[in-house]
């Protein structure tokens, strides 16, 4: 608890985990399925009903972190922490299953050639279905949510907005019938105030980029109701002052012995990424008109568990979650 004194709260942070839903997207690669793990479990130490849940992954990435293979039903993996794959089948059998009450009748929907014709060529069904089981988390049509806090580890940004976007295009291209009636609530869901994005990013031009580009177009199509939040994965963190980084200038001129010369040469190294870091958060506020949250990089190796454990104890800090309080840390 000691190290919480000392770190100042992140507003951001507070302000995404205080969500009812969280969806977390990214270009590839950048920390999306540790950023959602990391959420749902501080939201779970924070005391919430979390569900964590990965979308219809063949492969789910989620596995390895919590020692399970998450499956359509959620299943407890730490206290008050469930997680769940929203497998495309089963989906499927519930969308069907909410329009037609009878058993039987989605059995044999299921095998009609016909309603899987609809869903291969009807544009937008397949992502109507997709987001129709996660709303079903979020506001069950049979009873009191069982969660209080739903994460969801989304695709990478082009995929996660299209399938956002599907619940504004949708309107357009059914008239009426029951895909249209789902696209209107999932769409009131998404604008919702305590739907919330998070962004994750690296302190990489192309990167940060993308992060732009996808926020603007969550703006421009009025898919949420409040900005997302924006997180900065492998930042170097600043610890050069601006005296040593004059000092490092001069020596660079300097005539140096070799060992000398390899001082400056990680120094200089070092201000580089700082001010790669400094400048990406620069544009990333200037752009999306959030404070970015800045996080180091965990320990090397690329195990996910390790580095999902690391960044639970560094964004922690920042909400008043010690690393006590962290089940497994
Ligand atoms: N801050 C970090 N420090 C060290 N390794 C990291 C960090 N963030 C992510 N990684 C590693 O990068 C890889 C990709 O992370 P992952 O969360 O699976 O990304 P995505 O879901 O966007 O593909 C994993 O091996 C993970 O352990
Ligand atoms: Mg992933």
């Amino acid at each position: 608890m000691q190290d919480t004194a000392t770190t100042p709260p992140n507003d951001t942070l507070r302000s995404l985990l205080d969500g009812r839903l969280i969806l977390v997207t990214g270009k590839g690669g950048t920390g999306k399925t540790t950023y959602a793990a990391v959420l749902a479990i501080l939201s779970a130490a924070r005391g919430k009903r979390t569900l964590l849940l990965e979308m219809d992954n063949q492969r789910p990435s989620l596995t390895p972190i919590f020692g399970r293979e998450p499956v359509y039903t959620p299943a407890n993996v730490l206290p008050r922490l469930d997680i769940c794959n929203l497998t495309w089948e089963q989906a499927l059998q519930d969308f069907i299953g909410s329009l037609v009450p009878s058993r039987r009748v989605v059995g044999l929907a299921l095998q009609n050639k016909m309603v899987t014709r609809f869903l291969d060529f009807v544009p937008g069904s397949q992502e109507i279905v997709t987001l129709s089981a996660l709303g079903h988390h979020v506001k069950p049509t049979d009873g009191a949510p069982a969660y209080d806090v739903i994460v969801a580890d989304m695709p990478a940004s082009g995929h996660a907005f299209s399938l956002l976007d599907i619940t504004r295009s949708a309107l357009g291209l059914f008239r009426s019938g029951p895909v249209r009636t789902r696209a209107t609530e999932l769409r009131a869901m998404l604008r919702e105030a305590s739907t919330k994005v998070a962004l994750v990013a690296l302190p990489e031009e192309m990167v940060v980029n993308e992060t732009i580009e996808t926020a603007e177009r969550l703006r421009k199509y009025d898919l949420l109701s409040s900005p997302p939040a924006v997180f900065v994965n492998r930042a170097t963190l600043p610890t050069l002052s601006d005296d040593e980084r004059k000092l490092l200038e001069r020596l660079g001129q300097a005539e140096l012995d070799p060992l000398q010369r390899e001082f400056v040469r990680a120094g200089t190294w070092e201000d580089e990424l700082e001010q790669g870091t400094s400048e990406s958060a620069v544009r990333l506020r200037e752009a999306l008109e959030v404070e970015p949250v800045l996080v180091p990089p965990g320990p090397p190796g690329g195990d996910l568990k390790e580095t999902v454990k690391a960044v639970a104890v560094h964004l922690g800090r920042q909400v008043g979650v010690g690393r006590r309080d962290l089940p497994w840390t």
